[in-house]
């Protein structure tokens, strides 16, 4: 019997996620059955989602059991096929879970098509759920306008790097917010934006104002409270800002408030994002991000690990906030 490895929950997280949550093993590779293929993993995608879902807070997915191989998607090849549809050595993005091989329905796979030139992997990052949530962001409650001053936290992670670059595209000057040096780094030399600012260092707060003497037309947050609580207080008249993760709640943090007053004397729109509600605009992203990808207009900014047994320390990372850019591991 041929045996893969799996990473499983071994206990549910509580406040800040540790790899202790998590344990790898070894574990009989099944057949398929009728209407099922055989995959073998390629690259895992690692999400903030996942966090929510491993303790039943995400939408309305089940929390995963003890024991229970981690929920992810991936980028995998059939390697046994029991479904017409697909034949063996197509590429797939599956729900396989955290695993080297995993059993799936063939009608839930999607067969991966990359553009000449791009690796497989954006299907996980920019050609995928990270973008389609950057670009319906854009298009739909940002709406840059050239001219507008974009401001964009966690702004070189898996969603932030597509979004910055998608504005500037649009003709906004682009305004990043990070963690840390490396990513500043990151934002102005990798991903174009004309300024990058650390938050929580001592005058960031002057710096961001510095770098926005128009104001913010518009704004994606997806970082830690304080952040939107400085930028709420610098939004130009009629700014819009797309609410699209609130990262440092994860883990049990405080909840994220958004003082009225500051939204209605800008007479600012804030938007919700949850982006299974944008699925219809799937088409127009991966055709327009895949050109600008092609063109060389925007890059992946992914942050690789290898092997599965990687992937608890890496997920561990991303929560902290500690991952330069789109996480990914490659399994095989
Ligand atoms: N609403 C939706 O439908 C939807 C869809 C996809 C993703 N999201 C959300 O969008 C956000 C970005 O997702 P992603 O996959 O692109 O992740 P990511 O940005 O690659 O990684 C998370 C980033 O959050 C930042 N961060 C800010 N404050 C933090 C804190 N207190 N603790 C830890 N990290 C902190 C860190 O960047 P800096 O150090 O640079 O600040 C970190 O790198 C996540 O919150 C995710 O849940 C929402």
């Amino acid at each position: 019997v041929s045996t893969h490895l799996a990473v499983v929950l071994r206990e549910p997280p509580v406040g800040e996620l540790t790899p202790e949550s998590f344990e790898v093993v070894d574990r009989p590779t099944p057949e398929p059955g009728p209407g099922e293929v055989l995959v073998e993993v390629s690259e895992l995608s690692l999400d903030p989602y996942l966090r929510a879902t491993l303790v039943g807070r995400h939408l309305g997915d089940a929390a995963v059991p003890v024991g229970g191989t981690v929920p992810g998607r991936a980028v995998a090849r059939v390697v046994r096929s029991q479904a017409d549809q697909l034949t063996e050595g197509t590429w797939v993005l599956a729900e396989t879970g955290w695993q080297e091989r995993a059993v799936v329905r063939a009608e839930t796979a999607k067969v991966v098509t990359v553009p000449d030139g791009i690796p497989r992997s954006a299907v996980l990052g920019a050609l995928g759920m990270p973008g389609l949530t950057a670009y319906a962001a854009l298009r739909r409650h940002v709406q840059p306008a050239p001219g507008d001053t974009v401001v964009v936290s966690s702004a070189t992670g898996g969603v932030g790097a597509v979004a910055g670059q998608l504005a500037r595209i649009a003709g906004a000057r682009t305004v990043a917010i990070v963690g840390d040096e490396q990513k500043q780094e990151t934002a102005l030399s990798v991903l174009g934006y004309d300024e990058a600012v650390i938050r929580g260092r001592d005058g960031w707060e002057e710096q961001l104002a510095a770098a926005c003497p128009a104001r913010i037309h518009g704004y994606v947050h997806m970082g830690d409270a304080p952040t939107l609580g400085v930028v709420a207080e610098m939004l130009a008249i009629g700014a819009r800002v797309s609410l699209v993760g609130i990262q440092d709640s994860y883990g049990d943090g405080p909840r994220t408030m958004l003082r009225a007053g500051a939204v209605m004397s800008a007479r600012a729109s804030v938007h919700g994002m949850v982006v299974f509600d944008h699925l219809d605009l799937e088409r127009e992203q991966t055709t327009r991000i895949g050109r600008f990808l092609q063109e060389g207009r925007m890059v992946l900014h992914e942050d690789r690990t290898t092997g599965l047994a990687s992937a608890p320390e890496a997920f561990v990372r991303l929560m902290a906030g500690r991952n330069q850019g789109k996480v990914v591991v490659e399994v095989s």
